[in-house]
């Protein structure tokens, strides 16, 4: 049996164990109850049923009497609520008559290879080779309720997905309030918690806590997976750093409302929930259907985020993102909207467009504003007609122009949108999404269609369908600009709407992915508001933030990148001053931080002088040099930005690398983020290399692996603010 990737049962102990690369998960059956017996670095299968505390309770012993104690301090693999257990429950289920109680007992397991669907959702996929599963069935038989927890791990990766399957095999209709996606109890000591916190334009930023008594909560009720809180949560020993202590991750594949908790319980245990939000949520199960809930990701590290964050980056990568650009050298786009916001037309566009490809840029994507009477914010979503006084000739003169050109055409929408001043919303009313009788919130002067609605989805899907036939468009940027308010529906009931919305989101991106393969798609929200795992099974590139300014985005990147990996990160070289801050950078300092996403520009490419324009050609090449290194290398963080690092972080200057996969090569990027007098060049310690290895330098310098890592690396001084140097190495010996 290989104990570094096997699922098994024993019948003798009772016990589940998945075993991983680095680490093991445990499950135990006590009684009739399943209860988590322990997630962390590599034991034996079946170690550990200590942890189930049976013999503290008189009630496993068949002595009859306390179960309520029992309940409440049991150790439960998955927690239902009602009946005497007070710490965060994972499902709540009401019966026709409206009373709260479901208790859940152990029926049934299947192990199998491989890994199957979830209907309607995102989630990660892996072969009968790399991916093994686990199903267990756990019943309540009063209510007739089947919940069926899954869980799935890959080989070579030390995380464990979880998705759960409520279905009423009973007689009667049921009411779900909250069905969460995993739960995990673990025991507290002195654990703290780490989250991504932000608002627009400061999306993703690290915050790290210590947890006290009663419950941590982060999540969303906005209907998006936003800017404010990120899906994710991780619980660290609170000595944990960049390299070592333990790192348990979690994050959630979905792009609706969320909740992630963590609660220290009365006995020093911490219970981790994570799911769908409960928040406006009441689901009606009716004799014979199931409700899926989304899937959780929940990783393990003893060697501190770097090595949680590359699980992650390797799990997203090989067996979430699907789409055919995931390996390859993404086209360098140029973006028109800080360029010309709604104030363009198709000679602007060309002009853009030639020097751009002056320049060696290869696509040029126009943004906002080129349908309905669009000059502003304020009218034609929902009219995907081209606007020929923009654009004579519409869709297919301006891409022939540019393709003529020589560059690619990449198209903006925001689909799930409706303008009241359109003619959708003159004809459809009813198809925005509010509570009749009500007037609805407008945000950014618009409402949000109602795509739980067959017929909306149908009318959106093709509308984007026509525009993609009508001309040679390559790349969609799929926007979603506000937040849902005022929730109801001429056709779906009010608790299910916020999931129902999400279930229409994700038809209508496979549907567009399916009927044209060959695009590459883009997803964005305001800037990074729906960044989030849901979307990568779509697009393999998410628009970062709006916020372009080279120093904010190392912060905003680096919390990016805790979990996602560069490929996945949209990133432009924008015009200084900057807009959102008002900024003056280095041209080179920005492409540098651009190099750690997809890297594009997004500016008046037509007011660069020569000098500019050249150096735009060097970071192009830049771009071909590195692309390959940087989309599919190892990323370590050799000085961060943020409070993930507790001690000595001066935060004058930031650092990180990506090491290819085989450790021939990697690419130091160091940005001096603000001078300090006096100081002498600053030695940072590389990672990721092999010790016994010597690298070569750009310049000739030859070091050992173990040298730049160990004794340390000095790097050049530098003279002034926001300025950056990038280092590679080479493997000479
Ligand atoms: C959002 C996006 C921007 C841009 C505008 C257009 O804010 O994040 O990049 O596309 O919409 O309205």
């Amino acid at each position: 049996m290989d104990k570094k990737f096997s699922i098994t049962y024993s019948e003798e102990k009772r016990c589940f164990t998945l075993q991983m690369e680095r680490s093991t998960y445990i499950i135990g059956v006590a009684g009739e109850y399943l209860g988590h017996i322990y997630f962390g670095r590599k034991v034996p299968d079946d170690a550990g049923r200590s942890m189930l505390f049976e013999d503290d309770f008189s009630f496993m012993k068949g002595v009859p009497g306390d179960k309520c104690t029992f309940m409440d301090s049991f150790p439960f693999e998955y927690a239902s609520e009602g009946i005497g257990d007070f710490r965060p429950g994972s499902l709540s289920v009401r019966n026709a008559e409206g009373f709260l109680g479901c208790e859940l007992k152990y029926a049934d397991h299947r192990i199998y290879d491989g890994k199957k669907k979830i209907p309607g959702l995102p989630a990660t996929f892996g072969t009968n080779e790399d991916a093994k599963s686990l199903e267990i069935d756990l019943v309540d038989d009063t209510l007739g309720l089947v919940v069926t927890l899954s869980y799935s791990i890959f080989r070579g990766l030390d995380v464990v997905t979880r998705s759960v399957t409520v279905k009423n095999n009973g007689s009667e209709n049921l009411r779900l309030e909250k069905v969460l996606s995993a739960c995990l109890e673990l025991p507290w000591e002195n654990r703290e918690i780490v989250t991504l916190s932000g608002s627009w334009g400061r999306e993703r930023f690290i915050d790290r806590r210590p947890i006290g008594h009663g419950r941590v909560e982060i999540g969303s009720k906005r209907g998006i997976s936003s800017h404010q809180e990120h899906p994710f949560l991780a619980v660290v020993a609170e000595n944990a750093t960049e390299t070592s202590g333990e790192v348990i991750g979690f994050s959630f594949v979905y792009s609706g409302n969320f909740v992630a908790q963590a609660e220290r319980t009365q006995h020093d245990m911490l219970r981790v929930g994570m799911g769908v939000s409960d928040y406006n949520f009441l689901w009606e199960l009716q004799p014979g259907e199931s409700f899926y809930a989304p899937e959780a990701l929940i990783s393990y590290s003893y060697e501190g985020f770097g090595a949680m964050s590359r699980t992650f980056h390797d799990t997203f990568r090989k067996h979430l993102i699907r789409s055919p650009y995931l390996h390859k050298k993404r086209p360098i786009l140029i973006n028109n909207w800080e360029a010309t916001y709604f104030d363009f037309n198709l000679d602007r566009l060309l002009e853009i467009a030639r020097t751009a490809k002056s320049a060696g840029i290869e696509m040029l994507v126009m943004d906002d504003g080129w349908f309905g009477h669009r000059s502003s914010d304020n009218c034609s979503l929902g009219d995907w007609i081209v606007n020929e006084e923009k654009l004579p000739g519409g869709l297919s003169a301006l891409a022939n122009a540019v393709n003529e050109i020589g560059m690619d055409l990449g198209i903006w929408f925001e689909p799930e949108m409706v303008s009241p001043d359109s003619d959708l919303y003159r004809a459809h009313p009813d198809w925005a999404v509010k509570i009749p009788g009500r007037e609805p919130a407008l945000c950014r002067t618009q409402l949000v269609l109602d795509i739980t609605r067959k017929e909306v989805r149908d009318y959106v899907f093709n509308s984007i369908s026509r525009v993609l036939k009508s001309a040679n468009i390559r790349y969609v940027k799929w926007d979603m600009n506000r937040p849902l308010t005022d929730v109801g529906s001429m056709a779906s009931a009010g608790g299910e709407i916020m999931h129902r919305y999400m279930l229409g989101v994700y038809e209508l991106q496979e549907r567009l992915i399916t009927e044209f393969p060959d695009l590459l798609l883009e997803n964005c929200s305001s800037g990074g508001a729906r960044f989030d795992p849901g979307m990568l099974y779509y697009s393999p590139q998410i628009w970062c933030s709006d916020d372009t300014d080279a120093i904010e985005r190392l912060t905003i990147q680096e919390g990016t990148a805790l979990i996602y990996p560069l490929s996945a990160i949209g990133a432009h070289v924008s015009i200084c001053p900057n807009h959102t801050v008002g900024r003056t950078t280095d041209l080179y300092t920005r492409s540098v931080v651009a190099l750690a996403g997809t890297f594009g520009y997004e500016m008046d490419i037509t007011k660069m002088s020569d000098e500019e324009l050249s150096e735009i050609r060097d970071q192009v090449e830049m771009y071909h040099r590195y692309s390959d290194l940087v989309r599919e290398g190892d990323l370590y963080r050799i000085k961060g930005n943020s409070p993930l690092y507790k001690n000595g972080n001066d935060r004058a200057s930031v650092a990180w690398m990506t090491v290819a996969k085989d450790k021939s090569e990697a690419l130091l990027s160091y940005v001096q983020v603000c001078a300090v007098a006096n100081r002498r060049a600053e030695v940072i310690y590389l990672q990721g290399l092999d010790e016994d290895s010597e690298y070569v330098l750009d310049d000739g310098r030859v070091f050992s692996g173990a040298e730049l890592m160990h004794i340390g690396f000095v790097t050049d001084k530098i003279w002034g603010d926001a300025k950056a140097k990038l280092y590679h190495l080479t493997r000479c010996r």
